[in-house]
């Protein structure tokens, strides 16, 4: 692969959800073919520890490496953020041989440079060449690195990892998808699900509420698996009239009805050598249900009016908020499609049970999102936002979640996201929590004068659940269904200054 192709071939895959340890692995494959150098991996800066870790397995004797940012070259470009080449490593003070006697690899020449996403910003990680085949590497190579090292800056500016403060060192290295935000245990079976589904060709049924992320799963299926280059076709179950679904799903010869003056290619085909995702499949209506059980058992399928039996080369994907148990025991679905449909079955559970660190990471994620799209200054939410956030129940799931804080974003001009841009619906703190006086205070309660702020009123409330839990926030914060880091900050707030 020549270095141009390898840069677009990068920067092509940016954009996608794709699953970032494959990213990078297949970047170090290219860059060590394009330098042609032995060897190549990344190391990536550790928010949590300081320190840096290997994220694609640099050598194949060994899984995981972690070191000191203060050691090796690998360290001191982290630290300096120079591009460093070396002829003989053996002589370079600042080499580290550990690994290479852990692992009997010897190193000769190295090209180490600096992942960040800007020249401005802090140094993410290093990407690191060893060994040119012949001699040292030249400097083309260097100059070729140090691009290279900037794409990678900008691909992990793209990913969820982020740095545990903006501006500040590292990241956190978490989590297998970009683009999908949220690392909940409820989550958790659904993520690695995804990954199994994606390694074959089996149809994969996703179940869930609207609005939990099904198709946005549906699509992490895809561009995770090795159709990721073909076409992700979408058929929308619900928007077809029940006569047009069939020559929508398969096609149609000319002639085959009143206006076929051509033959049209169906969805199917369409689809071919990628993935078709079948949208709200307990809409399909009975009579395309036989056809359709045909094609997931079969893979064949005809034009409507033609004879001609054609080979489907899809990976099938349905989705479905429908209780499909009911539909089939009511008869509106067929049995045997419905068993064939659940080879894999991914059951996305709905917002209000994934917990509230989940909605506030969420509801962050959409508000960055949305301010740089609407052109707003960084977005922070009150305290009693963030409340009444977590205190909600989501009906409409994670696509509720994000219309709010898109609108929130856009009528908050300073980028201050307040209870009052909350939708009616998801204002329940002053409505529904009797938080105001009582004359019986007791353990139980607290007593709070009528005329405080709500956000003074959350940081009270706040501050006296900590208190009867004796000080421990955690429990707090399970307690009051808010995120731990909700508390830390109210509590760090001083009461004095407030609005
Ligand atoms: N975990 C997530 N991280 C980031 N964005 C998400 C996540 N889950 C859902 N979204 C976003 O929420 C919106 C709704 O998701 P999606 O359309 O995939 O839901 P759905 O389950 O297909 O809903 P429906 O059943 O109504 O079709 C989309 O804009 C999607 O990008
Ligand atoms: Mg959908």
């Amino acid at each position: 692969m020549s270095r141009l192709s390898l840069l677009m071939d990068l920067t092509s895959q940016l954009g996608r959800e794709i699953d970032l340890d494959a990213f990078l692995k297949a970047a170090c494959e290219r860059l060590a073919e394009a330098l042609r150098a032995d060897r190549a991996s990344i190391w990536l800066v550790d928010a949590e520890h300081g320190d840096l870790v290997t994220r694609v397995a640099v050598l194949p004797e060994m899984d995981l490496l972690r070191q000191p940012i203060d050691r090796g070259l690998a360290g001191y470009v982290a630290r300096t953020g120079e591009v460093v080449r070396v002829d003989d490593a053996a002589t370079d003070e600042r080499f580290d041989p550990t690994a290479d006697r852990a692992t009997g690899y010897q190193t000769r020449s190295m090209l180490v440079a600096p992942i960040r996403e800007s020249p401005q910003e802090p140094v993410r990680g290093v990407v690191q060449a060893l060994n040119h085949a012949d001699g040292p590497f030249d400097e083309e190579d260097e100059e070729f690195v140090a691009v290279l090292a900037a794409h990678l800056g900008r691909a992990l500016g793209l990913t969820t990892l982020r740095a545990a403060e903006p501006g500040g060192p590292g990241l956190t290295l978490r989590g297998p998808f970009n683009h999908i935000v949220g690392r909940s245990t409820a989550m958790e079976p659904v993520y690695s699900r995804i990954v199994l589904a994606a390694q074959t060709d089996a149809t994969v049924l996703l179940r869930g509420e609207t609005g939990t992320g099904k198709g946005l799963l549906a699509r992490a299926v895809h561009v995770n698996s090795t159709r990721q280059g073909g076409p992700f076709v979408t058929v929308d179950c619900t928007t077809l009239p029940a006569q047009l679904v069939e020559s929508e799903l398969f096609g149609h010869e000319r002639g085959a009805f009143t206006g076929a003056d051509r033959r049209v290619m169906g969805r199917v085909e369409h689809a071919r050598g990628g993935t078709l995702f079948l949208d709200e499949i307990g809409e399909l209506p009975a009579e395309i249900q036989g056809k359709l059980l045909r094609l997931l058992q079969d893979r064949a399928f005809e034009r409507v009016g033609g004879r001609a039996t054609l080979a489907a080369d899809v990976r099938i994907i349905c989705a479905t908020h429908r209780d499909l148990e009911t539909a089939v025991a009511t008869g509106t679905f067929r049995e045997d499609l419905y068993y064939r449909m659940r080879v894999v079955e991914i059951q996305v559970p709905p917002l209000r049970t994934r917990g509230s660190d989940e909605i506030e990471i969420l509801a962050r994620h959409f508000a960055e999102m949305y301010a740089a799209r609407y052109g707003r200054p960084a977005p922070r939410f009150t305290t009693e936002a963030l409340i009444s956030l977590t205190a909600h129940t989501w009906p409409g799931n994670v696509r509720e979640l994000e219309h709010w804080v898109e609108s929130a974003v856009v009528l908050s001009p300073t980028g201050e996201l307040r209870g009052d841009h909350l939708p009616r619906s998801a204002q329940p703190i002053a409505d529904t929590q009797p938080l105001a006086a009582s004359d019986d205070a007791g353990a139980g309660s607290i007593q709070l004068p009528l005329g405080l702020s709500l956000a003074d009123v959350s940081r009270r409330y706040i501050e006296a659940t900590v208190q009867r839990c004796d000080g421990n926030k955690t429990e707090a914060a399970r307690q009051l269904s808010i995120g731990r880091n909700t508390i830390l900050r109210t509590l760090a707030t001083p009461t004095a200054d407030d609005d």
